[in-house]
């Protein structure tokens, strides 16, 4: 069927997944990236689409109305599909209102201008949220997330992802807006921008710089390869209930020192150096402001009703995705240039 979808953050790490598994499994789909190429955006990452018969880049802030509105006239979309957002953590705690104005103020704009061009003609229509299992908060030793867990956001950037959820919700039950959402746990993969822990790990142990582990580094997260995110997306945008919300998430869970010493033993193998090397860099650091002990999705609705499981096993995705760095050493080299050494500075050499 011919459909018109509008994919927001397209050029980030998650949503460059989903644009080319889109464009490539849908050819009779129209998709239009819309991303503002902030530091995190970055059209390298689709390279391998950019000249695809049924894609189109258009740039643009989804907080800025007039364009949003000037393309949904443009384009016609049929379907959201919304992933732009301020997403790293720390630097929420160090600009929290850059977080409001994009994950809250952008979601609404987006919101509004669904409702606005859809007004009595819902049929065949969809917004697609995608949100973060940190709404949820933080787990104790047990237990797990589940589509019934009380939101509980701690940082800036989850309490902006909670509040993106909630208007995302009160659209659909106010103006019969039809949404769906989903909470995903933490993502590693391919072109993945190294502030994040796996990403940054691997590049600091390839150039041997110290390994900055927040805390003890006892917290732990559920980490799942990013094309099986996109996967998730895929099925739940297809056949996901209207007004319903999806948690997704690899049931594999990792302290964070643990999977430190995971990456440094692939990459002393990878490298060439001698057991145990790479590990010596390991460097404790002050902890994250309000660091939440322990993620956990159950993806058991997911599962059941729509039958999606993750497909691969951790070390494989990690070997891939040390592999991809590896072997993408002018992406690194770009998007580790200018910005990044500011903000690496700024995070990592605090007293
Ligand atoms: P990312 O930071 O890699 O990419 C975000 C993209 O959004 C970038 O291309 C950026 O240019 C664009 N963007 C930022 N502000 C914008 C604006 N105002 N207007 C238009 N575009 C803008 O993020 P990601 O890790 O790919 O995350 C994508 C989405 O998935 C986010 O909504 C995030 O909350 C959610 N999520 C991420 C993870 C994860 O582990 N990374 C897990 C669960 C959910
Ligand atoms: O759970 C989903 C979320 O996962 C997404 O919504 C966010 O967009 C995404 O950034 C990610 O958030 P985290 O804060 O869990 O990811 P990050 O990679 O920043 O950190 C993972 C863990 O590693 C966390 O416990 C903090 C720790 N850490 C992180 C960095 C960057 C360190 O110990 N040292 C570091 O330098």
């Amino acid at each position: 069927m011919n459909k018109t979808f509008l994919i927001t953050g397209g050029a980030g790490f998650i949503g460059s997944h989903v644009v080319r598994l889109f464009v490539n499994k849908y050819p009779t789909y129209s998709i239009v990236n819309m991303d503002a190429l902030t530091y995190a955006g970055n059209l390298e990452n689709l390279k391998d689409v950019q000249t695809a018969a049924n894609y189109i880049f258009e740039k643009g802030d989804i907080t800025d109305e007039q364009r949003v509105n000037e393309l949904f006239e443009k384009y016609q979309f049929d379907a959201v599909i919304h992933l732009a957002a301020e997403s790293h953590v720390d630097r929420s705690i160090l600009d929290p209102l850059s977080f409001v104005k994009t994950n809250v103020i952008g979601t609404v704009t987006l919101l509004n201008a669904s409702k606005n061009y859809w007004k009595g003609n819902m049929e065949g229509k969809r917004f697609y949220h995608v949100s973060t299992d940190e709404v949820y908060g933080t787990l104790g030793e047990t237990g797990f997330f589940t589509e019934e867990t009380p939101y509980d956001p701690h940082s800036p950037y989850s309490a902006s992802k909670a509040a993106s959820d909630h208007f995302v919700m009160a659209y659909h039950d106010t103006y019969g807006l039809p949404v769906v959402m989903s909470n995903c746990s933490n993502n590693y993969g391919s072109h993945h921008f190294p502030e994040k822990l796996i990403p940054l790990m691997i590049n600091n142990i390839k150039n041997n710089k110290p390994l900055p582990v927040y805390g003890k580094g006892e917290n732990v997260r559920d980490w799942l390869f990013v094309e099986d995110h996109a996967r998730a997306i895929d099925t739940i945008f297809h056949n996901g209930k209207n007004g319903a919300s999806y948690n997704v998430g690899g049931f594999n869970e990792w302290k964070n020192i643990d999977l430190v010493h995971l990456l440094c033993n692939i990459m002393d193998k990878k490298m060439g150096r001698a057991a145990g090397a790479s590990a010596q860099l390991i460097s404790y650091v002050t902890d994250r402001p309000g660091h939440d002990l322990r993620y956990a999705i159950d993806a058991t609705k997911l599962n059941k009703e729509l039958g999606w499981s993750p497909s691969l096993q951790f070390e494989e995705g990690l070997e891939k995705t040390v592999d991809w760095y590896l072997n993408n050493e002018e992406w690194i080299k770009h998007v580790t240039s200018g910005d990044y050494q500011k903000y690496y500075q700024q995070q990592y050499t605090k007293a």
